[in-house]
């Protein structure tokens, strides 16, 4: 099958490399020519565990490209999975995706299936199959299906060739079969990936509800949290118990500062501002997001509280992506609190052990006054990050912060303070310590 992936990001590379690993011939279409440059040279733009070899080892069946024109002109299949961010009232934007159905628009010159891989809202789909019919050469027959991503950032190799479900949405018979023909080789052994179609819209409900329900839990776990602290229960002891149930679960119960990245930030404001367009708003995910949003800068609450004043002070900050295992910054909570630090007067030593490049770029879209810029100094590594500091937050469960040898605190931080927004330590060890020790539900 000729199959085009419109997007390099984590989603198109992602679904491009493993479909070429089932057999697929794949062309990627990027309008950015140093990442495709880079993806030549065999080389992956995102940090993601085994995607390079894979790139490597399936290079015969993957081509990178620019030319758009000439990778959709006979494109059997073509799959849309470019980014759709959020607008300053939360609702989607839809610019890049419109950007891409307008080219394929332009340049079919076969029947071709344009599959809708990224988030959209409810409703997309019929209104890019309605432009295509109107604008593609007379004659081409098109179909649109809607074939939601579950895929993690950091796990994103193993979620898609292991992938939980693989849900398809069309009406379209003959597109039924020819989805069915793809993905065949990930639902036989050894993934048995269940397959699941229904219609569009849907599948399309199926991505808002699945990523708004697992950032509900998030909220729902950390609201607990902050009043197991309030009534002196804990919340590692209480998600244990919780657990256990089946019903519950044991996944998605990690108490700490809120949730951050590319997804669970934009799709629970897209899916409230969408209810409200319905004049249906969905309460619980307005509550879901209200929670967020102090969660976020819990840690640097309880900081401000036990200070006076921060003014001058070096307060270290270790980790600084969005969560472990990924170099992506977005939504992290690292940047809103070096924010507070900083307005509070502090000076800020940051540490991270692959999201440094990315951060500098995070903070000067943020705070674009380089003077105030300069009060963050980078380190790599965790000593000399929290040497003389007054206080230490923790924001990113890095294996190299989680075992971190507590008794170094002591010796080399000027006072300690530790605010630890992902309960890196156990309270046992920190209690032999005799440390000032902040973390979420404990
Ligand atoms: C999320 C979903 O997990 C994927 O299924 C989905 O496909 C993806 O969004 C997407 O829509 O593209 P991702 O954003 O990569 O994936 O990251 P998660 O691992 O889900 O974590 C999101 C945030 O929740 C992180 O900030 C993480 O630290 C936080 N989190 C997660 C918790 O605070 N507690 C938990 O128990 C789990």
């Amino acid at each position: 099958m000729k199959i085009v992936i419109a997007g390099t990001g984590y989603v198109g590379l992602v679904t491009g490399v493993v479909l070429a690993n089932t057999g697929h011939n794949v062309t990627c279409v990027d309008v950015d020519q140093k990442k495709i440059d880079l993806m030549n040279s065999g080389k992956s733009p995102i940090y993601e565990e085994g995607l390079e070899e894979l790139m490597v080892k399936n290079k015969e069946r993957l081509n990178y490209t620019t030319d758009y024109k000439n990778a959709y002109k006979n494109a059997e299949v073509i799959f849309i999975g470019v980014a759709t961010p959020e607008h300053v009232d939360g609702s989607a934007n839809l610019d890049y995706v419109y950007e891409v159905v307008k080219q394929i628009a332009e340049n079919l010159e076969n029947d071709c299936i344009v599959v809708i891989k990224s988030t959209v809202p409810i409703g997309t789909n019929d209104e890019i199959e309605k432009y295509l019919k109107e604008h593609v050469k007379e004659n081409i027959q098109i179909s649109i299906v809607s074939n939601p991503e579950f895929l993690a950032q950091g796990t994103a190799v193993k979620d898609t060739l292991y992938a939980s479900r693989i849900v398809v949405g069309t009406e379209d018979e003959r597109a039924k079969e020819i989805m069915r023909e793809l993905y065949e080789p990930l639902t036989k052994e050894p993934y048995n990936v269940p397959y699941i179609s229904m219609n569009r819209k849907s599948a399309e409900m199926v991505k808002y509800a699945s990523n708004d329900f697992l950032a509900l839990k998030i909220s729902y776990i950390n609201e607990i949290a902050n009043f197991c602290e309030k009534v002196g229960a804990n919340i590692e002891d209480v998600t244990k118990g919780m657990g256990y149930d089946p019903r519950i679960g044991n996944k998605f119960l990690k108490a700490g500062i809120g949730y951050g990245g590319s997804c669970f930030p934009k799709d629970t404001k897209a899916l409230h501002w969408l209810s409200r367009k319905f004049e249906a708003e969905l309460k619980t995910v307005r509550a879901c997001i209200e929670v967020n949003k102090l969660q976020k800068i819990r840690m640097y609450t309880k900081l401000k509280n036990d200070f006076k004043s921060l003014n001058g002070e070096n307060v270290a900050v270790l980790g600084l992506t969005f969560k472990a295992g990924t170099d992506d910054m977005r939504e992290a909570p690292s940047i809103d609190n070096i924010e507070l630090l900083l307005d509070a007067g502090a000076n800020v030593h940051a540490y991270d052990p692959i999201g440094i490049e990315k951060f500098k770029t995070a903070i000067a879209n943020r705070i674009p006054d380089e003077t105030v810029q300069k009060r963050i100094q980078y380190f790599d590594n965790i000593d000399a990050t929290i040497k003389d500091c007054v206080a230490v937050m923790i924001m990113t469960e890095w294996p190299e912060i989680v075992n971190y040898d507590i008794k170094n605190f002591k010796k080399l931080m000027k006072t300690v303070a530790i605010y630890d927004g992902r309960n890196c330590y156990s309270l046992e060890e920190i209690k032999k310590e005799n440390v000032k020790y902040e973390s979420i539900g404990r």
